[in-house]
């Protein structure tokens, strides 16, 4: 049996492939069935990739000295902020609105939402972790010269190492998301579905 632990699996596991098989990536767009929900809900998840890649190059950035250190936080503060707090809301909406209108839809698939749900409580706490050091790392000082310490350095890597695990798990997690749902929109069509 394939896994479908986030880590390691591949992608969707295979019993939960058949319309990604009949509807590929390549047809999604030009689809009569894609309608503005779905739409909507592609753009926030690249707006998740862009802005957690824009978070690592600026972190990169930081880590090798091209950007001083309070321009660097005042860059990073809110964005990381928006980012987490919408990641959050996002995972929130999708539990309680979406999912269950997914399976209501599709009994067939209901264990693959429970799959993508149970990512939502890895991510969870992926993000807690990812907001916890990211407070002590924006809360450590650097010396009277501007230049970082050990301190800012050892709490920029525990980021560095909390941050990369969320947004590895998520680029994971978005992809078999859409490989799953977007399918089933162009299958069904969103007002059949209740969306
Ligand atoms: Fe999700
Ligand atoms: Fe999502």
């Amino acid at each position: 049996m394939q896994t479908v632990d986030l880590d390691a699996r591949p992608g969707l596991p295979p019993d939960l492939r058949a319309l990604l098989t009949r509807y590929p990536r390549d047809v999604w767009m030009g689809h009569a069935n894609l309608g503005a929900t779905a739409r909507f809900w592609l753009e926030r998840h690249d707006m998740f990739r862009e802005l957690g890649s824009a978070l690592s190059a600026g972190l990169a950035d930081h880590r090798e000295g091209r950007v001083d250190i309070p321009a660097f936080r005042r860059w990073f503060a809110p964005r990381l902020g928006f980012f987490l707090q919408n990641l959050e809301g996002h995972h929130q909406i999708e539990d309680q609105h979406y999912f269950p209108a997914f399976q209501a839809a599709e009994r067939s698939l209901a264990h693959g939402f429970d799959l993508l749900e149970n990512d939502h409580g890895v991510i969870h706490d992926d993000l807690l972790a990812t907001a916890e050091t990211a407070n002590r790392f924006l809360a450590a000082e650097e010396d009277a010269a501007g230049s970082p310490r050990d301190g800012v350095r050892w709490a920029a890597d525990a980021y560095a190492d909390a941050s990369e695990r969320l947004l590895r798990r998520l680029i994971r997690h978005l992809a078999d998301e859409e490989d799953l749902i977007i399918p089933l929109i162009l299958d069904r069509g969103e007002a059949a579905i209740g969306i």
